[in-house]
């Protein structure tokens, strides 16, 4: 696996297996990798095959977190995140810095003004901003025919999808489904956080996904009275403090009235500082 920390050099690559139509699979990462993100990378495998060249990139980037938020604590730790893309075979490993990144004088930013306005882009204003920006700049450097974001982060392809599409970025999504622990719960790099208690009730998001499948299984029902009784089953758990819940259509992303069979549901919970997201197909 190479390992690549400039971006002349990361392009200078690519452009190189451009030339010889090598095609590239493209996950981007925050580091701290899990399951869920080695789960990305074996489908870009799939996707591009024994031929094509599987790139990951490691990036906590600054700019989609808001000053209140999590950045410096964010948790990181390259040796083993290095270790795991190995195994799990990855070709290039694109590590680059704040500097490579966002050099002095940066100042442009790339800015969806629907489908990222709801859910967290509602609870997170420059969260996508900064999002859609290092997703657009890691396309212009890694120049992949296709990249693999993870369904957890429902929202976050579906803008990122929209990106592409209107900036006619050449080339494809594909959504990976969500990883979860034994007992439901999403892996996210942030459950790293919750004490041995908050842990044990984050399992109430996953729950709550279930409540809301089976309550719209048999007739539509109201997105008032479907979130008031899914705000009640989250405040059952003292640790946890719901942020939203969400109904909506999954293509549009536009906000259900009547919750069936077919809608999305997703939602953010905070423990303490902590805050876990989750969603899925009723
Ligand atoms: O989903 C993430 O880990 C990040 O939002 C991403 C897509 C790597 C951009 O920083």
């Amino acid at each position: 696996m190479r390992i690549v920390t400039s971006v002349a050099a990361m392009q200078r690559l690519a452009k190189e297996f451009k030339a010889k139509n090598v095609p590239i699979g493209f996950v981007p990462t925050m580091g701290y990798l899990h399951e869920g993100h080695l789960s990305l990378v074996k489908r870009a495998r799939d996707l591009v095959g024994n031929t094509g060249q599987v790139v990951a990139s490691i990036y906590v980037n600054p700019t989609q977190f808001a000053p209140t938020e999590d950045l410096s604590k964010y948790p990181r730790d390259l040796a083993r995140d290095k270790k795991l893309c190995r195994d799990a075979g990855v070709d290039i490993l694109f590590v680059p810095s704040d500097k490579e990144m966002y050099p002095a004088g940066y100042s442009t930013y790339i800015v969806e003004e629907s489908l990222s306005k709801t859910m967290e882009g509602a609870s997170r204003p420059t969260h996508f901003r900064g999002v859609m920006t290092i997703v657009a700049k890691l396309f212009n450097i890694v120049l992949p025919e296709v990249a693999v974001f993870g369904q957890k982060d429902f929202q976050q392809a579906a803008v990122i999808q929209k990106m592409v599409t209107d900036l006619n970025f050449p080339l494809r999504i594909v959504v990976a489904p969500t990883v979860r622990e034994s007992d439901g719960l999403a892996m996210s790099s942030r459950n790293k956080y919750l004490s041995p208690a908050q842990r044990e009730q984050a399992t109430i998001l996953s729950q709550s996904l279930r409540y809301a499948r089976k309550a719209v299984l048999k007739h539509p029902v109201s997105a008032a009275q479907l979130k008031s009784e899914v705000a009640k089953l989250i405040s059952e758990k003292n640790e946890a403090r719901l942020d939203y819940v969400a109904f909506f259509d999954p293509k549009t992303l536009k906000p259900a009235e009547q919750v069936k069979r077919g809608d999305q549901i997703a939602l953010a919970v905070f423990f303490g500082k902590t805050r876990l997201i989750d969603n899925a197909k009723l």
